[in-house]
């Protein structure tokens, strides 16, 4: 754990490079330079949230890397539900959400050869004291507080997603893909039957979201058929607001 870190995922990548295991956990009291996807910053107080970053040596092609933001975000998820977060599901492909509203965001990141993993980096950022939001992203966040009106204790909420992230692994090394958890993301998949937009850096597309498949691509049904959608740099909306 340290007090103040630019980024956990960074200094994962820093330990990593130095020779540091698989299993490594980084705890951040508060980050100055957190980020999320598609370059945005995310935002890190001291005090507010979880910000932590694991580090992952998998023999699996690199291909198959971004699968491990699903199983991370369905043990973030478990874990909120076990401290009685109401009505937590996952917005394909890496944020957790309470009540509409995002309370949770996971940020993968990999150092590979073609064909051979070095390492991965996966960066959970959870919501967890929070009583309010900036304007601009009021809308769409939310907090365990704001949903509990409780406040729960943080280094218990970090080992339960470490002691459920390690189950789901387990279940998709055995395939290196979706195939043995399937069922179960689907079951608290929100994007499911909802109209979505689908939104990369060169084209957008609407359908409707039917699920996931083993290789953990989004599949949408639109006019001209299903189509599946890989998680790398796409961003899913709802048509009418952010879920
Ligand atoms: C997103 O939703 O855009 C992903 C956000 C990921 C944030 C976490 S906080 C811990 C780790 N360190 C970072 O710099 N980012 C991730």
């Amino acid at each position: 754990m340290l007090y103040s870190v630019d980024s956990t995922n960074n200094e994962v990548k820093r330990r990593a490079e130095a020779g540091a295991g698989q299993g490594l956990l980084v705890i951040g009291e508060q980050q100055t330079a957190g980020r999320g996807r598609r370059g945005r910053a995310w935002e890190s107080p001291k005090g507010d949230g979880i910000f932590m970053s694991l580090l992952l040596k998998p023999d699996i092609a690199p291909g198959h890397a971004s699968m491990l933001t699903l199983a991370m975000g369905m043990a973030v998820r478990d874990a909120l539900d076990a401290l009685g977060v109401p009505d937590v599901q996952i917005k394909w492909p890496n944020d957790i959400i309470c009540s509409g509203k995002k309370v949770c965001g996971i940020l993968t990141e990999m150092s590979a050869q073609v064909d051979y993993i070095n390492y991965i980096v996966v960066g959970v950022g959870i919501n967890v004291h929070n009583r309010d939001f900036p304007a601009e992203v009021e809308h769409m966040a939310t907090s365990v507080f704001l949903q509990t009106g409780k406040q729960i204790c943080r280094a218990q909420l970090a080992a339960e997603c470490m002691l459920r992230f390690e189950q789901y692994y387990k279940v998709f090394l055995q395939t290196e893909d979706m195939s043995g958890l399937l069922d179960i993301y689907q079951s608290h998949l929100v994007n499911c039957g909802r109209q979505v937009r689908v939104l990369d850096l060169k084209k957008e597309f609407t359908g409707v979201a039917r699920g996931i498949n083993a290789d953990g691509e989004l599949l949408v049904e639109t006019e001209d058929g299903l189509r599946s959608v890989s998680a790398g740099e796409v961003s899913v909306r709802g048509v009418y607001g952010y879920v």
